[in-house]
């Protein structure tokens, strides 16, 4: 096993000792902030050393006595929810040109997964490069294989290790930064994961949970509100990839374009919502993890070809959600579409 650094062992030990970072900070006289990028370290160091089990696995009792008064705790409570609650209904802007451009929503990379076609990611990102498109992550960047339980077993079924998958994805982030990043299921299957993508992602880069919906605003012309979703939660339907986004839509009714992967399967569409009168997009990406058993079982065939990503062309001139948003399987489409738009400007 990997061996924690002299500070990253005194962290641990705080933490352990006093049960949380708040105490353990103080005792160490250091400030959170601090304390905690040390237990993240040692995390990715020695994987659950830090872990809420193993704080309390000595005999110290399940409820201590707190330091400060309960109210204290209140008031920062409340003012902690107070501002998320203020955070969550604001929708964040991502700068856009005024004229056409092109979206890359690049999800479910799986990039330490031995049936990741890294080779088509990386092609795709040269692309993206070359039409300076907007990146939009969709989550499952890595498996990130739970280290305890059943899943567990998973990690033997690969060759990356986790420092090397934590290398890639850093490579992956850091080559071709994305404007949002929504996180999914296999983000989750460690906590440390999400901490050190925040860490690692450049700041402006819009983050959220599963769903993050958010508004394209150019200079000049039309918006495009956009919620990119791990996945649609509401509305699964085995004949119908996209019935999830159609439900979202006739509930919520308010974005522009709907983007999921997760099910390593794809598929585009515009739906005409009766209700609304609007004209929204819906995509469901597959991602780059293509020859393993269980995309090709959720993916009902996924293994086949196809693109591994859904490409956008949006254009802030045009009012017309029909002559606004195009979505093609493949960077060449997009490109082909980008110059047409471009060069029917100059005309
Ligand atoms: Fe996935
Ligand atoms: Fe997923």
């Amino acid at each position: 096993m990997n061996r924690l650094s002299n500070a990253q062992l005194a962290a641990v030990e705080a933490f352990r000792k006093h049960g949380g970072v708040r105490a353990a900070a103080e005792a160490l006289g250091m400030d959170r902030r601090g304390l905690q990028r040390l237990l993240r370290r040692a995390e990715v160091v020695q994987p659950g050393c830090t872990s809420v089990g193993s704080a309390r696995s000595d005999d110290s009792p399940p409820h201590e006595p707190i330091d400060r008064p309960v109210e204290e705790v209140l008031a920062e409570r409340v003012a902690r929810i107070t501002r998320r609650s203020e955070e969550s209904i604001e929708t964040p802007v991502v700068g856009c040109p005024s004229g056409p451009f092109v979206v890359w929503h690049c999800t479910d990379e799986h990039l330490d997964d031995n049936g990741s076609r890294i080779d088509a990611l990386a092609d795709d990102m040269g692309a993206a490069r070359r039409l300076s498109a907007s990146r939009l992550c969709g989550g499952d960047i890595l498996n990130n294989w739970p280290l305890g339980g059943r899943l567990a077993g998973k990690w033997a079924e690969q060759e990356a290790t986790l420092p090397e998958g934590l290398a890639l994805a850093k490579w992956s982030l850091n080559h071709y930064p994305p404007d949002v990043y929504a996180f999914g299921n296999h983000e989750k299957m460690n906590a440390y994961l999400k901490e050190w993508l925040l860490e690692v992602m450049p700041r402006r880069t819009v983050v959220g949970w599963w769903s993050v919906r958010f508004v394209y605003r150019p200079a000049q012309g039309r918006s495009f509100v956009v919620t990119l979703a791990h996945d649609f939660s509401q509305g699964k339907s085995w004949f119908h990839p996209l019935h999830g986004h159609i439900r979202e839509d006739l509930e919520s009714g308010s974005s522009d374009i709907y983007l999921a992967g997760h099910l390593h399967c794809e598929g585009s569409m515009a739906f005409t919502n009766a209700k609304t009168g609007r004209r929204p997009l819906f995509c469901r990406s597959r991602g780059y993890k293509q020859f393993d058993g269980f995309a090709t079982q959720i993916g009902k065939g996924g293994n086949a070809g196809g693109g591994h990503s859904t490409w956008l062309v949006l254009d802030p001139r045009e009012d017309c959600d029909e002559r606004a948003m195009f979505a093609f399987a493949d960077w060449r489409g997009a490109e082909a579409m980008l110059n047409g738009l471009v060069n029917l400007q100059a005309v």
